[in-house]
């Protein structure tokens, strides 16, 4: 009982008192667990190595949906696929919780590339038919936590351009990947550049 309480509380925080689903994820627990990831994730989920995410102020469920990608094989990364095979269901909760409850670090946008970047943000590609990012993931870029959409403010261009690229060439799949392949598919690649730099200034 006592840990069904401490994860309705903490969807609540997450989403700003909207009913939500309730996660049994604990913090604490999640933080003990993290010791391992934080050699490339960092100590407060904050990487330094652009082709590492930050996974700092990541929402839970996303964090445990792409562990569990992981772990299934839907997500194959030579350096990360071997750290999520020992994860139980109940490890991957409480990691989430763990980094969904750090702070995110923000970068620097490219001023070159950040007008166009903020064009597809915003509001799309009405031509190609690309829908705005910010539809799902927010106009500040913490995604939407009820839904498991993910936050992508402050993230590394490296990593964000090489996700859009993996869906796709389909390298990135899972339940819920289509919907990001049909999107990337329709985006050129300095499309991908400028909103990948985009991303890493936004907050
Ligand atoms: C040796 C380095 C390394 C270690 C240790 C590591 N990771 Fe990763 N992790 C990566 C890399 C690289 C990626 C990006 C893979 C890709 O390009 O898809 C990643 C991706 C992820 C993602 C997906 C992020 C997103 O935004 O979709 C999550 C979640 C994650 N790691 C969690 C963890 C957790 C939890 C641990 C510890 C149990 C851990 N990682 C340990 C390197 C590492
Ligand atoms: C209709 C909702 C929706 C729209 C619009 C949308 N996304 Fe997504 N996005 C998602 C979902 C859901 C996921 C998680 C998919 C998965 O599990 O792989 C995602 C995942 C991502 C990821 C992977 C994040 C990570 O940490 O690895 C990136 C990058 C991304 N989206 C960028 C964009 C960009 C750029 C746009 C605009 C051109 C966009 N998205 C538009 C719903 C959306």
């Amino acid at each position: 009982m006592l840990k069904l309480l401490r994860g309705f509380t903490l969807s609540l925080t997450l989403v700003g008192g909207q009913p939500a689903i309730a996660t049994d994820g604990d913090i604490e627990a999640g933080r003990t667990k993290s010791a391992t990831c934080s050699a490339c994730h960092g100590a407060d989920g904050n990487s330094v190595n652009a082709e590492w995410p930050k996974l700092a102020g990541q929402n839970a469920k996303y964090v445990a949906r792409q562990l569990a990608n992981f772990k299934e094989g839907h997500r194959k990364n030579a350096l990360m696929s071997p750290m999520a095979t020992a994860l139980t269901e109940q490890d991957m909760a409480d990691l989430g919780a763990y980094y969904a409850n750090q702070t995110p670090t923000i970068g620097q946008a490219d001023p070159a590339l950040a007008e166009l970047g903020e064009r597809i943000y915003r509001g799309g590609n009405a031509d190609s038919g690309v829908p705005a990012c910010m539809a799902c993931h927010a106009p500040d870029g913490v995604g939407n936590p009820g839904a498991g959409y993910p936050a992508l403010r402050g993230q590394h261009a490296t990593y964000t351009a090489k996700q859009l690229n993996d869906y796709r060439e389909e390298a990135r799949l899972g339940p819920g990947s289509e919907l990001m392949k049909t999107i990337s598919l329709r985006l050129t690649p300095r499309e991908i550049e400028a909103v990948s730099n985009y991303i890493q200034g936004l907050h």
